[in-house]
């Protein structure tokens, strides 16, 4: 049977599934006109709750987990501009309380099957007096915490409208420890994670904002299926008490809307285990289905680039004697991609528009006229007989009006030459068009419209300079993934000596919590002898790791090709999967170390990938995630024992050894090391 057939028949399954689950929840829901103005809501274990009630007839929410509290009264609701707020006067018409469960499966990703279960609570407010205008608040309690949403109906008294604040707060308990990235600064997304206390923290933070908790949990607040509305932000308001703050216009207003109209989820992952927060798929799950039908033109791969000879000065962007992006170069890192299981070349620098200060100003950009010495006919029939795809770049300096008014056809130009991958990029300090931030409805608006154009013409997108990962690949399966966040780049160019060693401890239990990042990893040549201030602070098989450990179905071997020749690490590059079957966190602190293991959604085979800080550390494993009764070969790539990041990364070892699942296996990992393995099932 192909793919296709085997998804529509999967799809009919599920369809089946999800109509037997609707009707047992229709038998089991509750729906009365209220007497009551206070409500509890269990997930399907019981183990997380959420109190929704009304006190002084303002709205408010509790969560507890296994009794105790999470989050205290937080309060609910918007500030309006011209038509008076809707934060008070409540009062409750009617609720509806529904079960769900459904397990549906991902096109790609970093699990196959995912269950979707849950209790939902929808409220049905109204204003006691004056306009009666009415907000609904949909509650969905999961295993692995809460979400809720606004959704403002239809109504007479409430058409047209202008959200000037959302007052939505999540009332810590205690002054926790926190990890978070500030808001509104010139590098949009892409700054160094910190750990700090609640009232240490100056700035508006952006979400995912991780939080420790003294008691041994964990907890995740962040936002899915951000469409068409104003990213969210926290500031620390009082106490111990976090307020939404949702990214402006340049005019000040934060949203645009117009009834019936929904916001999106906000939500709060809860976990005993940091890594648990990272198998939590409740932000997918609350996702649209998908709307791209046929997805079978979509596909994960790993790729190599003319991208990093330009970020360590050895090329250029624009026109001139060092040219990167040459119909001869290009061609050069197409027999390499061919030669070595790598299916895509991304060429950066190939269109007009790079000649001036394209960071400033991008109008100059140009998406269907490439440079005279690149020649994209040749180059396309060149990729594609030898089996390997051109991915390619827009990048549009902040101007997204010059950018809009080309999409259709520079879309329609890469669709023609078989281009079916797109990297896109948004640099611009000043913002979207010198105004707008990336983060605003405005910038949400344009992202979706990309995705939305290029699902029409067969291409899947790579966005550097992003909004923040909501989980919208869950409908736009073409979405592949994003930057957002420092990536590989900073450790080229970084004024403070690039990404510290312990930034990829940090990511997967932060930034990756939304979805995937191209964070570009494979840097082999470690030192980076062409930018003698600068180097990469890991060591080589801390580089490997980064391959299982940091999730992204397209996947860069950032490197210059010369500089992957006569090395055997590379062999785990060349094998190491796109597409994964399941994955597991096997242990991990914030900021410390981790451990991931995946299974190939291709074959029996399982990788895994360990990261530390600065630290050297020991770890112990158990294999326990291997099939019992069978034997595979393991290729470890570990740290030789005098490996350190700084003055000794590229002392590798590699060796072979038979492994079992009953078996553990100790890792040891260098100062800003990692270890990588290749479990082959052996027949
Ligand atoms: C920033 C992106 O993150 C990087 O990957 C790209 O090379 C430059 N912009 C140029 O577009
Ligand atoms: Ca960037």
């Amino acid at each position: 049977m192909n793919r296709k057939n085997q998804y529509v028949l999967r799809g009919f399954f599920y369809k089946v599934l999800i109509t037997l689950a609707l009707i047992l929840a229709f038998m089991v829901s509750g729906c009365d006109s209220a007497t009551k103005s206070s409500f509890e809501i269990t997930s399907p274990d019981g183990r997380v709750s959420l109190n929704f009630g009304l006190k002084n007839d303002s709205a408010f929410y509790s969560v507890f987990r296994q009794g105790n509290k999470v989050i205290e009264d937080s309060k609910l609701g918007f500030i309006l501009d011209e038509v008076d707020d809707l934060a008070s006067g409540f009062t409750i018409k009617e609720f509806n309380t529904t079960s769900f469960s459904e397990t549906w499966e991902q096109p790609w990703g970093e699990k196959r099957e995912i269950l979707n279960e849950y209790n939902e609570l929808v409220v049905n407010l109204s204003e006691r007096e004056g306009l009666k205008r009415r907000l609904d608040i949909i509650f969905r309690v999961f295993d692995d915490g809460v979400a809720f949403r606004y959704v403002f109906p239809e109504q007479e008294h409430l058409k047209e409208f202008r959200i000037m604040d959302e007052i939505t707060e999540f009332s810590l308990t205690d002054n926790h420890e926190v990890w978070s990235q500030p808001a509104y600064r010139p590098d949009r997304y892409e700054y160094l994670y910190s750990r700090k206390r609640l009232n240490e923290v100056a700035d508006t933070m952006h979400t995912p904002l991780t939080l420790e908790t003294g008691e041994d949990l964990y907890l995740s607040v962040h936002e899915a299926a951000l469409t068409d509305y104003a990213a969210m932000t926290l500031f620390l308001k009082e106490g111990n008490r976090l307020e939404c703050d949702l990214v402006p216009w340049s005019d000040g207003v934060k949203v645009y809307a117009e009834t019936p109209f929904s916001t999106p989820w906000r939500t709060i992952q809860i976990a005993e285990k940091p890594g648990d927060l990272i198998t939590s798929y409740m932000i997918l799950n609350l996702n649209e289905l998908n709307r791209v039908e046929d997805v079978s033109w979509i596909k994960p791969a790993k790729y190599v680039g003319i991208w990093w000879e330009m970020h360590i000065n050895k090329s250029t962007w624009g026109q001139g004697p060092n040219h990167g992006a040459t119909t001869e170069n290009v061609k050069k890192y197409i027999d390499f991609a061919s030669e070595n299981n790598l299916g895509g070349v991304l060429v950066e620098g190939w269109n007009l528009g790079w000649d001036s200060d394209w960071w400033n100003d991008g109008n100059g950009f140009n998406f269907t006229t490439p440079y005279p010495d690149f020649d994209i006919k040749e180059v396309t029939d060149y990729a594609a007989s030898k089996g390997v795809e051109l991915i390619g770049h827009h990048e549009t300096g902040g101007a997204v009006d010059n950018y809009e008014a080309q999409m259709e056809e520079a879309y329609a130009f890469y669709e023609k030459h078989g281009v079916n991958y797109i990297k896109t990029g948004y640099v611009n300090p000043r913002g979207m068009n010198g105004k707008e931030w990336h983060h605003s409805q405005f910038g949400v608006r344009h992202y979706r419209k990309a995705v939305e154009t290029a699902a029409r013409h067969h291409i899947m997108l790579d966005v550097h300079e992003p909004i923040k990962a909501t989980g919208i690949r869950r409908t736009y399966p073409n979405m592949m993934t994003r930057e957002g966040s420092r990536g590989m780049e900073f450790n080229a160019w970084g004024a403070d000596g690039g990404n510290p060693p312990e930034h990829e401890t940090i990511l997967p239990f932060t930034r990756l919590l939304g979805g995937p990042m191209d964070f570009t990893p494979g840097i082999f040549n470690i030192s980076i002898p062409e930018n003698p201030n600068n180097q990469v602070n890991t060591t080589l098989a801390k580089q490997l790791a980064l391959y299982v450990v940091i999730y992204s179905p397209l996947q860069m071997a950032a490197d210059l090709p010369e500089n992957y020749l006569n090395q055997p690490a590379f062999q785990f590059i060349r094998e190491v999967p796109v597409d994964w079957e399941d994955t597991r966190v096997l242990n991990g602190e914030i900021g410390e170390y981790i451990t991931i293991a995946r299974q190939d959604r291709n074959s029996e085979d399982w990788f895994l990938g360990s990261i530390s800080d600065e630290e050297e550390r020991t770890l112990t494993i158990s294999l326990d995630f291997l099939e019992p009764g069978h034997k595979y070969n393991a290729v470890i790539y570990r740290d030789d024992t005098q490996a350190h990041y700084k003055n000794n990364p590229l002392d590798i070892l590699i060796e072979e050894r038979e492994v079992t699942s009953d078996m553990s296996l100790t890792l040891q990992l260098a100062s800003g090391g990692g270890q990588a393995v290749h479990f082959s099932k052996l027949e």
